[in-house]
């Protein structure tokens, strides 16, 4: 089984404007051209979170125009840059649960597939609460085999301290319950997440727990708790995990190299329009 994970595509409006150093939605463009041309295609392209940049209409139909030429199914998380309504009004066929946040679960070529609203509208942090733990407890309940959790926020302290801040409220408790079904024999596999717009993984209550890097600026890896906010213009692209014998193996395609000089330092510039992740 192979999983494409696309994230933090942060699509503009139709002219773009907002893009900041570099094309927001031609890197979206290039990374669907990307996909189509994988071999063995991916079963799925599950996309993180963020997918707009400010979660308004225009978006997200610049976004739905784009995705007309992946030749993949598609599955949508939020992010915290996304509204929740008009990104299950964007994708209706996506199986969203009937609650206040946009959660799906499915079954794909034998792999369950979890996909968990993690944000709090207004709000760039993540949250796991009451209505997510039981939820997330009862599909895990329910679940036999391979289970892939996916969600936008990471779910553990990256140490890039400037996207730390937003926050996780109720990240013991997701790691609590993680482990509790674990040990009652409905394991979660793999756990990939966006946010941080740069690849970074983990281990998450035994579980290996992998951030997918943005199509766009990468978050700049700069581990000085003191250190304000960075971004660069890493290498982009998208991760490829298969799935065989019980065990996920994550790659990564680069689709572009970046090209633009690194944008060091947003904090020392007060007057610099400031990017906002
Ligand atoms: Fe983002
Ligand atoms: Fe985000």
């Amino acid at each position: 089984m192979l999983l494409a994970q696309l994230t933090d595509t942060h699509v503009t409006g139709p002219s773009n404007d907002e893009a900041l150093y570099v094309d927001h939605n031609g890197r979206l463009a290039e990374a669907i051209r990307c996909l189509n041309l994988e071999h063995p295609a991916p079963a799925v392209v599950v996309a993180t979170g963020d997918l707009a940049n400010w979660g308004r209409p225009d978006e997200y139909e610049v976004l739905a125009e784009l995705l007309e030429d992946l030749r993949l199914p598609f599955l949508a998380l939020p992010g915290n840059h996304d509204q929740r309504d008009r990104l299950r009004a964007t994708f209706p066929s996506t199986p969203w649960i009937d609650a206040d946040h946009a959660s799906w679960a499915t079954t794909i070529d034998g792999v369950r597939i979890i996909g968990l609203d993690s944000t709090v509208p207004g709000e760039p942090g993540a949250a796991f609460d009451d209505d997510r733990e039981r939820w997330l407890g009862n599909e895990l309940d329910h679940s036999d085999g391979p289970v892939v959790l996916a969600l936008h926020h990471p779910p553990f302290i990256t140490g890039i301290t400037w996207m730390d801040r937003a926050g996780f409220v109720g990240l013991e408790r997701l790691a609590a319950l993680l482990a509790t079904k674990a040990q009652q024999g409905h394991s979660v596999t793999k756990i990939i997440c966006g946010h941080l717009h740069r690849p970074i993984s983990s281990v998450i209550a035994g579980i290996p727990a992998q951030v997918g890097l943005s199509t766009i600026q990468h978050v700049g890896l700069d581990l000085d708790p003191a250190a304000g906010i960075t971004l660069i213009n890493d290498p982009v692209g998208y991760l490829l995990h298969r799935f065989q014998d019980d065990t996920w193996v994550t790659h990564t395609r680069y689709i572009d190299t970046g090209g633009v000089p690194y944008v060091p330092h947003w904090a020392s510039d007060p007057g610099a329009k400031r990017p906002d992740l």
